[in-house]
């Protein structure tokens, strides 16, 4: 089938490895389950996975384009609904078995994935469930060449220490979106540091675990100080940000 989408949306549709992850989480449903949320649906791909296994699917997307694509794109499936409109504005009629929610990037910081189910989850059964179920966000230090907080596409740097990780998530519990935490790292060689790699890892349910790809999570790199550092030195660091308010809100120092 072919799918209308923004180019935005198209990108995230070549990222096979993000798409096959969603597949199969979905795919371990067996079918005739009453009601499913696909929150911010984009393209409409993720409802298309569901229609087989739910009677009824609601599909929510903030961008009109986006919501008009998908609408066209499942227009043959008459158990799927597609509504445009902003997710924490709105206020669903009953209880799902399951909500879908594709708002993810690198520990959550810049999309809206936690406010979105912060509010989202009122409108979910007792025993429903979230997919994905979790992330687990792991940090090292680098030597890295820019001085600005960016995503790891083709970046260049040097990794300084083992990955350890630094959080957890389990999207069924209530998430406080401003995150804090210390940590400790071992530099793994002589050298200069100048920055903290952060890498997350999608648990899409209790068996699936997506790792970074394209268009889901790529490695984020963000700056400290230069630091002049020798092997097995122990590396304090404090990091904090809001998850979904940017990566503006992101502050890392040693401490
Ligand atoms: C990463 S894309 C995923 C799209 C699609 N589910 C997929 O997997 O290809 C996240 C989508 O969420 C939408 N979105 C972000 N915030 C939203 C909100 N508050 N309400 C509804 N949609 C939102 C974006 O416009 C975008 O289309």
């Amino acid at each position: 089938m072919k799918f209308k989408t923004t180019p935005y949306h198209h990108d995230l549709l070549k990222d096979e490895d993000r798409l096959s992850a969603f597949f199969q989480a979905i795919g371990e449903y067996d079918g005739n389950i009453d009601l499913a949320y696909d929150l911010g649906c984009g393209s409409g791909i993720l409802s298309y996975f569901l229609k087989d296994y739910f009677k009824e699917i609601i599909a929510v997307e903030i961008n009109r384009k986006a919501s008009e694509c998908a609408r066209d794109n499942l227009k043959a499936f008459d158990n799927i609904e597609v509504i445009n409109r902003d997710v924490l504005q709105y206020d669903f009629a009953k209880k799902a078995d399951l909500i879908v929610c594709e708002m993810l990037d690198t520990a959550l910081i810049d999309e809206e994935e936690v406010p979105v189910l912060n509010h989202a989850k009122r409108f979910l059964k007792e025993d429903g469930e979230i997919i994905p179920q979790g992330i687990i966000n792991m940090v090292e230090l680098v030597n890295m060449q820019r001085d600005n907080i960016h995503w790891d596409e083709g970046a260049v740097y040097e990794e300084f220490s083992k990955p350890v990780v630094y959080s957890e998530f389990n999207f069924l519990d209530n998430i406080n979106p401003e995150f804090e935490t210390s940590f400790t790292l071992k530099s793994k060689r002589d050298g200069i540091i100048n920055g903290l790699k952060i890498t997350t890892f999608t648990k899409l349910n209790d068996n699936i675990i997506a790792g970074p790809s394209p268009m889901l999570n790529p490695p984020l790199l963000i700056p400290l100080k230069e630091k002049s550092v020798k092997v097995n030195d122990l590396i304090n660091v404090n990091l904090k940000y809001i998850m979904g308010n940017g990566i503006e809100s992101i502050q890392a120092q040693y401490y």
